[in-house]
């Protein structure tokens, strides 16, 4: 009985010291407070800012220790990669920007960390709450009407083309992840549509991506997986279609779980502006990608649900609805090449232009981008529709969903163009006017290509 009360005492007395040993939390005024309206601010302030502040509120019980260092590690943490005390000093578009990551983080369940809610069950974002966050972002505002009358096509005016650069030549990024100069030639796994920034995005997969997509082995995605992102700024044309306008940036993602095992077992890196320049300013960048791709973790972080026919188990991981191309089509273009997307906002549509091995070889052929593209005989043209659905993963995105319609223009010899459209719910062969055929052969024809460094 003794030594076991000795033993108490014991505890009691670490108990006390540690109570004394006790490093600081530091904490000052807001030097620039994030600008938001007073109901929003309040949502923060009751359940990020004991976090993400210059002004950490504890609760009793966190001043205890051990809990107490625990506590502080957060804080320390959260502060390095957010502070809404001093976001207030970025321009609106990069406040916006982290308002949107914080309503993902929210409906992701990643924010406010699991372990702080149980103790704080105050700290919580309500349902309530999170609308609100989401009705003040409204990503989907009406984009600017189109500054200069477009030319015919309805294609927007772009800004004069930088000349092609030499893609061998581009650096590594900060982290020694490598440039991939044939990422232009991968296969596309999905299309996003992002009102959060107003940008599109093409994702593409090489070879080992595809394969696995079309077997639904996805989770975890094979070694030698690799994924290229690229986005354009939003244009809309004078036809009231948004299309892709400047070229913004290409990010790419190599799955290797060995070699890259600290960073979630990918390789990551984003090469930004027609010249291709790494991101960041040191290999610390990659916080900014793991932290964001992190609530996606299920999915091997990976936030895109590829367009594919396979099945799997897992809850979004792949978008069959998408995928859904009747047999009888007379091509597949699913992963044909990629040659431009757009969106129709009266019609809440989104559309993709694929070509095939001979369009996108006449394409190259005469890169020196005429007015509009010329395609040779063989060459054959797919534009795919689909009606848009919100990106389950992502707040502010929209990715594709059920196929409206599939239409085709094929160059045949002396350059006959032929049109054929599947329209419906069974994409069923549809039998248009000859004024209407002749209207989307050309619109077909004439879409100009998304730009590329
Ligand atoms: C208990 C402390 C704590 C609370 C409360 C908390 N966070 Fe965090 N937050 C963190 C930590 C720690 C990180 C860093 C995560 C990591 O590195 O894995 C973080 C990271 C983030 C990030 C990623 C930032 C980046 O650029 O990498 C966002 C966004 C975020 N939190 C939003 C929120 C929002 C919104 C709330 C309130 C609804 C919230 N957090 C509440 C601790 C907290
Ligand atoms: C603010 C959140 C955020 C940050 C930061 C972020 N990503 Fe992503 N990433 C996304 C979302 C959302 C998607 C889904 C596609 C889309 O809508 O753009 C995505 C998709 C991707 C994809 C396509 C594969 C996939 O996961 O869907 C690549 C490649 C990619 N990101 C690379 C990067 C790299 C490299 C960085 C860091 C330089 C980075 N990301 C930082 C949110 C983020």
């Amino acid at each position: 009985m003794k030594s076991s009360w000795k033993f108490f005492v014991a505890i009691a007395v670490v108990f006390v010291v540690l109570q004394c040993v006790r490093p600081g939390i530091p904490s000052k005024p807001a030097t620039a407070e994030i600008e938001v309206p007073a109901q929003i601010h309040r949502i923060l302030e009751s359940d990020c800012y004991a976090c993400h502040s210059d002004q950490p509120r504890l609760a009793w019980f966190d001043e205890i220790q051990p809990g107490y260092w625990l506590v502080r590690k957060d804080i320390l943490t959260a502060r390095g990669h957010l502070d809404f005390s001093t976001l207030g000093s970025k321009p609106a578009a990069a406040q916006k920007a982290t308002l949107y990551e914080a309503v993902n983080m929210i409906q992701l369940g990643a924010m406010p960390l699991s372990r702080f809610v149980a103790l704080h069950p105050q700290a919580a974002v309500s349902p309530g709450d999170l609308a609100a966050l989401k009705t003040y972002l409204s990503p989907w505002a009406p984009l600017p009407a189109p500054s200069v009358a477009a030319g015919g096509s309805g294609f927007p005016a772009l800004s004069a083309e930088a000349p092609p650069i030499r893609l061998e030549g581009v650096s590594a990024e900060w982290n020694g992840v490598a440039f991939d100069p044939s990422f232009e030639s991968w296969k596309p796994l999905s299309f996003t549509d992002r009102g959060d920034n107003n940008t599109f995005r093409f994702i593409l997969g090489n070879d080992i991506a595809v394969q696995a997509a079309e077997s639904g082995r996805i989770s975890p995605w094979p070694d030698g997986t690799r994924f290229a992102k690229i986005a354009w700024q939003q244009q809309p044309g004078s036809d009231g279609l948004v299309y892709p306008g400047n070229f913004v940036q290409v990010e790419l993602m190599t799955k290797d779980s060995k070699k890259y095992a600290t960073t979630d077992g990918w390789g990551w890196g984003r090469w930004r502006g027609v010249d291709l320049k790494p991101y960041g300013s040191d290999a610390r960048f990659a916080n900014e990608c793991t932290g964001c791709h992190e609530p996606v973790k299920g999915n091997d972080y990976v936030y895109t649900p590829p367009i594919t026919s396979a099945p799997s188990t897992l809850k979004e991981a792949v978008n069959n609805r998408a995928a859904a191309l009747s047999a009888t089509l007379p091509y597949q273009p699913l992963r044909w090449t990629p040659i431009t997307m757009f969106v129709d906002a009266r019609t809440r549509t989104m559309s993709t232009l694929y070509g095939n091995e001979n369009a996108v070889k006449s394409l190259h052929a005469r890169s020196a981008s005429p007015a509009a593209p010329v395609y040779d005989p063989g060459a054959v043209l797919a534009l795919a529709t689909w009606a848009q659905r919100d990106d389950p993963h992502w707040f502010g995105g929209r990715i594709p969903d059920i196929p409206v319609s599939v239409e085709f223009v094929t160059v045949r010899a002396q350059n006959a163009l032929a049109y054929r459209r599947f329209d419906g719910p069974n994409l069923a062969e549809a039998h248009p006017s000859s004024a209407s055929i002749g209207q989307r052969t050309s619109f077909l024809v004439g879409l100009k290509p998304a730009s590329l460094p």
